[in-house]
Protein backbone atom coordinates (compact mmCIF):
# COMPACT_ATOMS: atom_id res chain seq x y z
CA UNK A 1 0.00 0.00 0.00
CA UNK A 2 1.27 3.82 -0.67
CA UNK A 3 -0.43 6.52 0.46
CA UNK A 4 -2.49 7.31 -2.35
CA UNK A 5 -3.80 3.77 -3.12
CA UNK A 6 -7.13 3.40 -4.42
CA UNK A 7 -7.37 7.13 -5.20
CA UNK A 8 -8.54 8.64 -8.41
CA UNK A 9 -6.35 11.97 -9.73
CA UNK A 10 -7.41 14.24 -12.24
CA UNK A 11 -4.00 15.84 -13.35
CA UNK A 12 -4.29 19.22 -15.94
CA UNK A 13 -1.73 19.86 -18.12
CA UNK A 14 0.33 16.06 -18.17
CA UNK A 15 1.94 17.50 -21.59
CA UNK A 16 4.13 19.88 -19.69
CA UNK A 17 7.21 19.95 -17.09
CA UNK A 18 5.16 19.92 -13.83
CA UNK A 19 2.18 18.11 -15.11
CA UNK A 20 4.03 15.10 -16.73
CA UNK A 21 6.31 15.07 -13.13
CA UNK A 22 2.89 14.85 -11.33
CA UNK A 23 1.50 11.97 -13.24
CA UNK A 24 4.97 9.99 -12.44
CA UNK A 25 4.89 10.31 -8.95
CA UNK A 26 1.24 9.77 -8.36
CA UNK A 27 1.06 6.91 -10.29
CA UNK A 28 4.16 5.57 -8.15
CA UNK A 29 2.10 6.36 -5.14
CA UNK A 30 -0.68 4.44 -6.14
CA UNK A 31 -3.03 6.70 -8.13
CA UNK A 32 -5.04 6.33 -11.11
CA UNK A 33 -4.12 9.22 -13.18
CA UNK A 34 -6.11 11.14 -15.57
CA UNK A 35 -4.80 13.53 -17.14
CA UNK A 36 -5.23 15.96 -20.31
CA UNK A 37 -2.96 18.72 -22.09
CA UNK A 38 -3.91 21.11 -25.41
CA UNK A 39 -0.62 19.64 -26.15
CA UNK A 40 -1.06 16.20 -27.72
CA UNK A 41 2.64 15.17 -28.52
CA UNK A 42 3.58 15.83 -24.57
CA UNK A 43 0.42 14.10 -23.16
CA UNK A 44 1.51 10.65 -24.92
CA UNK A 45 5.32 11.25 -24.46
CA UNK A 46 3.79 11.56 -20.30
CA UNK A 47 1.54 8.51 -21.24
CA UNK A 48 4.90 6.61 -22.95
CA UNK A 49 6.66 7.40 -19.28
CA UNK A 50 4.16 5.75 -17.37
CA UNK A 51 3.99 2.74 -19.70
CA UNK A 52 8.09 2.24 -18.85
CA UNK A 53 7.33 2.19 -15.70
CA UNK A 54 4.14 -0.19 -15.45
CA UNK A 55 1.34 2.50 -14.93
CA UNK A 56 -0.86 3.76 -17.18
CA UNK A 57 -1.70 7.25 -17.98
CA UNK A 58 -5.89 7.79 -18.81
CA UNK A 59 -7.56 10.42 -19.99
CA UNK A 60 -7.23 12.46 -23.26
CA UNK A 61 -5.61 14.97 -25.59
CA UNK A 62 -6.42 17.27 -27.35
CA UNK A 63 -8.38 18.72 -24.71
CA UNK A 64 -8.56 22.76 -24.54
CA UNK A 65 -9.72 23.29 -21.14
CA UNK A 66 -10.02 27.30 -21.63
CA UNK A 67 -13.22 25.29 -23.47
CA UNK A 68 -16.35 24.71 -20.85
CA UNK A 69 -17.53 21.81 -22.83
CA UNK A 70 -14.49 19.86 -23.57
CA UNK A 71 -13.24 20.58 -19.86
CA UNK A 72 -16.84 18.81 -18.72
CA UNK A 73 -16.71 16.00 -21.20
CA UNK A 74 -12.83 15.20 -19.64
CA UNK A 75 -14.48 14.98 -15.95
CA UNK A 76 -17.70 13.24 -17.26
CA UNK A 77 -15.31 10.39 -19.31
CA UNK A 78 -13.32 10.16 -16.54
CA UNK A 79 -16.22 9.93 -13.82
CA UNK A 80 -17.96 7.53 -15.72
CA UNK A 81 -14.69 5.33 -16.83
CA UNK A 82 -13.01 5.14 -13.06
CA UNK A 83 -16.50 5.47 -10.85
CA UNK A 84 -14.74 8.48 -8.85
CA UNK A 85 -12.65 11.37 -8.41
CA UNK A 86 -10.92 12.02 -4.74
CA UNK A 87 -8.23 14.09 -6.37
CA UNK A 88 -8.43 17.31 -8.41
CA UNK A 89 -4.94 18.86 -9.48
CA UNK A 90 -5.88 21.97 -11.66
CA UNK A 91 -1.91 22.66 -12.75
CA UNK A 92 -2.39 23.40 -16.51
CA UNK A 93 -2.14 27.45 -17.81
CA UNK A 94 -0.70 29.76 -20.08
CA UNK A 95 -0.22 33.05 -20.05
CA UNK A 96 0.69 36.57 -22.32
CA UNK A 97 3.30 38.78 -20.78
CA UNK A 98 3.52 42.90 -21.92
CA UNK A 99 3.73 45.57 -20.24
CA UNK A 100 -0.01 46.97 -19.35
CA UNK A 101 -0.10 49.83 -21.85
CA UNK A 102 0.96 47.32 -24.26
CA UNK A 103 -1.13 43.99 -23.91
CA UNK A 104 -3.56 43.62 -26.19
CA UNK A 105 -7.22 42.67 -25.01
CA UNK A 106 -6.90 39.48 -26.65
CA UNK A 107 -3.59 38.57 -24.86
CA UNK A 108 -5.29 39.77 -21.26
CA UNK A 109 -8.83 37.86 -22.25
CA UNK A 110 -6.32 34.75 -23.11
CA UNK A 111 -4.85 34.74 -20.08
CA UNK A 112 -7.65 34.62 -17.88
CA UNK A 113 -9.38 32.37 -20.14
CA UNK A 114 -6.14 30.06 -19.65
CA UNK A 115 -5.14 30.59 -15.99
CA UNK A 116 -8.13 31.10 -14.00
CA UNK A 117 -11.59 30.31 -16.47
CA UNK A 118 -10.22 26.88 -16.90
CA UNK A 119 -9.69 26.17 -13.39
CA UNK A 120 -13.71 27.52 -12.63
CA UNK A 121 -15.15 25.17 -14.92
CA UNK A 122 -13.21 22.26 -14.29
CA UNK A 123 -14.00 22.78 -10.47
CA UNK A 124 -17.66 23.48 -11.32
CA UNK A 125 -17.85 19.90 -13.15
CA UNK A 126 -15.73 17.54 -10.96
CA UNK A 127 -17.42 19.19 -7.65
CA UNK A 128 -20.21 16.58 -7.29
CA UNK A 129 -17.82 13.90 -7.79
CA UNK A 130 -15.25 15.49 -4.80
CA UNK A 131 -18.20 15.35 -2.37
CA UNK A 132 -19.09 11.69 -2.93
CA UNK A 133 -15.15 10.97 -2.21
CA UNK A 134 -14.87 13.79 0.35
CA UNK A 135 -11.64 15.43 -2.27
CA UNK A 136 -9.57 17.33 -2.30
CA UNK A 137 -9.03 20.13 -4.67
CA UNK A 138 -4.94 21.39 -5.60
CA UNK A 139 -4.77 24.93 -7.47
CA UNK A 140 -1.55 25.98 -8.77
CA UNK A 141 -0.89 29.35 -8.34
CA UNK A 142 2.32 31.38 -8.54
CA UNK A 143 4.30 34.12 -6.47
CA UNK A 144 3.03 36.38 -9.59
CA UNK A 145 0.17 36.29 -6.99
CA UNK A 146 2.04 37.88 -4.20
CA UNK A 147 4.45 40.86 -5.81
CA UNK A 148 5.37 42.20 -9.14
CA UNK A 149 8.09 42.07 -11.59
CA UNK A 150 10.40 44.23 -12.79
CA UNK A 151 11.62 42.15 -15.69
CA UNK A 152 8.54 41.13 -17.10
CA UNK A 153 5.02 42.55 -17.78
CA UNK A 154 2.72 40.15 -15.63
CA UNK A 155 -0.10 42.02 -14.89
CA UNK A 156 -2.68 39.62 -16.46
CA UNK A 157 -0.69 36.41 -15.37
CA UNK A 158 -0.64 38.22 -11.64
CA UNK A 159 -4.40 39.27 -12.30
CA UNK A 160 -5.54 35.36 -12.95
CA UNK A 161 -2.92 33.71 -10.56
CA UNK A 162 -4.43 36.18 -7.88
CA UNK A 163 -7.88 35.08 -8.62
CA UNK A 164 -6.53 31.25 -8.21
CA UNK A 165 -5.22 32.00 -4.43
CA UNK A 166 -8.45 33.45 -4.06
CA UNK A 167 -11.02 31.33 -5.60
CA UNK A 168 -9.24 28.44 -3.37
CA UNK A 169 -10.27 30.29 0.25
CA UNK A 170 -13.91 30.29 -1.11
CA UNK A 171 -13.77 26.30 -2.49
CA UNK A 172 -12.67 25.65 1.40
CA UNK A 173 -15.59 27.53 2.98
CA UNK A 174 -18.17 25.96 0.26
CA UNK A 175 -16.18 22.62 0.43
CA UNK A 176 -15.94 22.07 4.58
CA UNK A 177 -19.08 21.58 4.82
CA UNK A 178 -19.34 18.31 2.39
CA UNK A 179 -15.41 17.39 3.32
CA UNK A 180 -13.86 18.43 0.42
CA UNK A 181 -10.46 20.33 1.22
CA UNK A 182 -9.24 22.77 -1.11
CA UNK A 183 -5.42 24.52 -0.95
CA UNK A 184 -3.37 26.58 -3.73
CA UNK A 185 0.37 26.00 -4.18
CA UNK A 186 2.48 29.38 -5.22
CA UNK A 187 5.71 29.08 -6.89
CA UNK A 188 8.39 30.88 -7.67
CA UNK A 189 10.65 29.84 -11.11
CA UNK A 190 10.93 26.45 -11.66
CA UNK A 191 13.24 24.77 -14.29
CA UNK A 192 10.70 22.61 -17.01
CA UNK A 193 11.54 21.83 -20.78
CA UNK A 194 9.75 25.51 -21.18
CA UNK A 195 11.67 27.52 -19.47
CA UNK A 196 15.37 25.64 -19.03
CA UNK A 197 16.85 27.93 -22.31
CA UNK A 198 16.38 30.51 -19.85
CA UNK A 199 18.44 29.34 -17.09
CA UNK A 200 20.89 28.23 -19.86
CA UNK A 201 21.35 32.16 -20.66
CA UNK A 202 23.41 33.88 -17.72
CA UNK A 203 22.29 37.59 -18.34
CA UNK A 204 18.19 35.90 -18.26
CA UNK A 205 19.10 33.44 -15.46
CA UNK A 206 20.24 36.64 -13.40
CA UNK A 207 17.23 38.91 -14.03
CA UNK A 208 14.71 35.49 -13.12
CA UNK A 209 16.62 34.89 -10.09
CA UNK A 210 17.31 38.22 -8.65
CA UNK A 211 15.89 37.58 -4.98
CA UNK A 212 15.54 34.00 -4.99
CA UNK A 213 17.74 33.32 -1.11
CA UNK A 214 18.63 30.11 -3.19
CA UNK A 215 20.05 31.33 -6.03
CA UNK A 216 18.54 28.70 -8.12
CA UNK A 217 15.02 27.91 -9.83
CA UNK A 218 13.27 25.21 -8.34
CA UNK A 219 12.53 21.91 -9.68
CA UNK A 220 9.02 20.22 -10.59
CA UNK A 221 9.46 17.44 -7.90
CA UNK A 222 9.96 20.28 -5.45
CA UNK A 223 6.05 21.14 -6.19
CA UNK A 224 5.11 17.88 -6.58
CA UNK A 225 6.16 16.66 -3.37
CA UNK A 226 4.01 19.11 -1.49
CA UNK A 227 0.92 18.47 -3.96
CA UNK A 228 1.30 14.61 -2.95
CA UNK A 229 1.54 15.68 0.81
CA UNK A 230 -2.08 18.03 0.12
CA UNK A 231 -3.57 15.26 -1.92
CA UNK A 232 -2.83 12.87 1.12
CA UNK A 233 -4.85 12.54 4.52
CA UNK A 234 -1.32 13.55 5.89
CA UNK A 235 -2.65 16.65 5.55
CA UNK A 236 -6.01 16.26 6.98
CA UNK A 237 -6.82 19.53 9.01
CA UNK A 238 -5.50 22.02 5.62
CA UNK A 239 -8.02 23.97 3.59
CA UNK A 240 -7.79 27.26 2.45
CA UNK A 241 -4.43 27.74 3.03
CA UNK A 242 -1.65 29.24 -0.18
CA UNK A 243 1.62 27.62 0.18
CA UNK A 244 5.02 29.69 -1.43
CA UNK A 245 7.42 27.70 -2.32
CA UNK A 246 9.78 30.12 -4.02
CA UNK A 247 13.07 29.81 -3.01
CA UNK A 248 13.21 32.45 -0.37
CA UNK A 249 12.04 34.92 -2.66
CA UNK A 250 9.63 36.83 -1.22
CA UNK A 251 11.46 36.13 2.23
CA UNK A 252 12.76 39.66 1.18
N1 LIG B 1 7.56 26.99 -14.41
C1 LIG B 1 7.50 28.06 -13.62
O1 LIG B 1 8.50 28.75 -13.42
C2 LIG B 1 6.20 28.44 -12.94
C3 LIG B 1 6.21 29.48 -12.01
C4 LIG B 1 5.03 29.81 -11.36
C5 LIG B 1 3.87 29.09 -11.61
N2 LIG B 1 3.89 28.09 -12.54
C6 LIG B 1 2.64 27.35 -12.76
O2 LIG B 1 2.89 25.96 -12.70
C7 LIG B 1 1.90 25.26 -13.49
C8 LIG B 1 2.57 24.26 -14.41
O3 LIG B 1 3.38 24.96 -15.31
P1 LIG B 1 4.69 24.36 -15.99
O4 LIG B 1 5.82 25.14 -15.49
O5 LIG B 1 4.72 22.89 -15.88
O6 LIG B 1 4.41 24.85 -17.49
P2 LIG B 1 4.22 24.08 -18.86
O7 LIG B 1 3.93 25.14 -19.86
O8 LIG B 1 5.39 23.17 -19.07
O9 LIG B 1 2.93 23.18 -18.62
C9 LIG B 1 1.62 23.68 -18.65
C10 LIG B 1 0.79 22.73 -19.51
O10 LIG B 1 -0.58 23.21 -19.51
C11 LIG B 1 -1.09 23.02 -20.80
N3 LIG B 1 -2.19 23.95 -21.02
C12 LIG B 1 -2.15 25.28 -21.01
N4 LIG B 1 -3.37 25.78 -21.28
C13 LIG B 1 -4.20 24.71 -21.45
C14 LIG B 1 -5.58 24.57 -21.76
N5 LIG B 1 -6.36 25.65 -21.97
N6 LIG B 1 -6.12 23.33 -21.85
C15 LIG B 1 -5.33 22.23 -21.65
N7 LIG B 1 -4.01 22.30 -21.39
C16 LIG B 1 -3.45 23.54 -21.29
C17 LIG B 1 0.08 23.30 -21.74
O11 LIG B 1 -0.11 22.73 -23.01
C18 LIG B 1 1.24 22.70 -20.96
O12 LIG B 1 1.51 21.35 -21.36
C19 LIG B 1 1.12 26.36 -14.23
O13 LIG B 1 -0.09 26.61 -13.54
C20 LIG B 1 2.04 27.55 -14.13
O14 LIG B 1 1.38 28.80 -14.21
C21 LIG B 1 5.02 27.74 -13.22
Amino acid sequence: MTRLSGKVALISGTGGGQGRVAALRFAREGTTVVGCDAFVEGHEETKRLLRAEGFELYGAAPVDLGDPMQAQAWIENAAAEHGQIDIFYNNASSAKFAPIAEMSIEDWRSTMRNEIDLIFYTTKYAWKYLVQRKGVVINISSTAAWGGSKIAGIAAHSAAKGAVVSFTRQLAVEGAPVGIRAVSISLGFVTTPGTRAFMENPAARKALLDGVLMDRPGESDEIVAMALFVASDESSFMTGSDIVIDGGLLAI
